[in-house]
């Protein structure tokens, strides 16, 4: 059986930083986030008696299956009874090469796809539990708008898993993420996160602060607050970046680009422009702001030599499924 899913990445405002297990990918606390508009993965899963491994295609090339896609098709096989392999065939939206890969995208929807091509009907949660032993991140692009990851207690993992929020129609609220010029990335979130709950001093700190600023955005978002939310935001993206930046080897992220964006946000802020920043882990920059101020800003941004692309997005849809094909 074939399915074809697509799923949106999503930036988070209260950020996921930290496991307390890795194989499971269980967090050290909550986070919250919002699926973004036009940053969409598109993966199609076919179980097929007749393949000997398991195949991978991302964009039209073949890649050596990473082990986190073999872990989540094995799950959907173990669930099934199934021990027939797959091709799977994914495609990004968005510029990979500059460093906009998603892996929320990327696994929300192969979770979506393998389970329906496996003849599996899972519910939201179940969904968004599956999504998250491929990325953690990804549990939070099941639903469309603001979504927040509950972390759980139990060792399982089976009360960890992510539920809505707020539906995409309840704010229209602008994200402008400005691609900022820079090389590869050398460590991942993976990596960065494991580095700073190991050593980081500022861990603990920031574990507690997690649970205040997830208070704060509930609230925000429950009154479309953007003053609120752009503010907790920030702080947030900023204490993520310091716990990492604190970790042993000190862990950075950015690029002269990123300050750049910084400085160049704080100086629209003084001119009367509501925008706030945050940044995942890579350089680039993603702004919440008015409807009102998008014009003006992203002007401003692209006149900045280290800013060499200005997209617009905002809150985007939940995962969905495109097409089931019964042989
Ligand atoms: C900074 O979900 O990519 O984007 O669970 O190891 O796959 P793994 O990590 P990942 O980490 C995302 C980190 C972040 C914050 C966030 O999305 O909450």
């Amino acid at each position: 059986m074939r399915a074809t899913a697509v799923a949106n990445a999503n930036l988070a405002l209260v950020k996921y930083w930290g496991k307390r297990d890795e194989k499971l990918i269980l967090p050290q606390h909550g986070s919250i986030s919002l699926t973004l508009q036009g940053l969409e993965t598109r993966t199609s899963v076919t179980f097929d008696r007749t393949l000997a491994h398991d195949d991978v295609l991302v964009n039209g090339k073949p890649v050596p299956p990473a082990g986190r896609v073999l872990g989540l098709l094995d799950l959907v096989r173990g669930m099934a009874g199934s021990d027939c392999r797959a091709r799977v065939e994914s495609e990004n939206s968005f510029p990979t090469a500059v460093g906009l890969a998603s892996s929320a995208a990327a696994f929300a929807a192969l979770a979506l796809a393998a389970s329906r091509a496996a003849g599996l009907f899972l519910d939201q949660p179940g969904l968004s539990r599956l999504a998250r032993q491929g990325s953690g991140s990804a549990c939070r692009s099941i639903y469309g708008g603001f979504a927040e990851w509950l972390p759980g207690h139990r060792p399982d993992g089976s009360d960890s898993f992510a539920e809505p929020v707020a539906p995409e129609e309840h704010w229209d609220l602008p994200v402008l993420i400005a691609l900022v010029r820079s090389g590869a990335k050398e460590v991942s979130s993976a990596q960065g996160m494991a580095r700073s709950v190991a050593t980081s001093p500022f861990y603990p700190a920031w574990r507690e602060q997690a649970a205040k600023d997830l208070n704060l955005v509930r609230q925000a978002i429950a009154r479309r607050d953007l003053a609120l939310l752009g503010r907790v935001a920030e702080e947030n993206a900023m204490r993520m970046h310091a716990v990492a930046m604190a970790a042993e080897p000190p862990t950075l992220y950015w690029s002269p680009g990123t300050v750049a964006v910084l400085e160049k946000v704080r100086s629209l802020r003084r001119q009367g422009l509501e925008v706030y920043p945050s940044m995942d882990a890579g350089p680039h920059v993603h702004l919440l702001t008015s409807r009102e101020s998008v014009a003006a800003l992203r002007v401003e941004l692209l006149a900045l030599p280290e800013v060499s692309e200005v997209r617009l997005s905002g809150p985007g849809p939940g995962v969905r499924l495109l097409d089931v094909e019964t042989p």
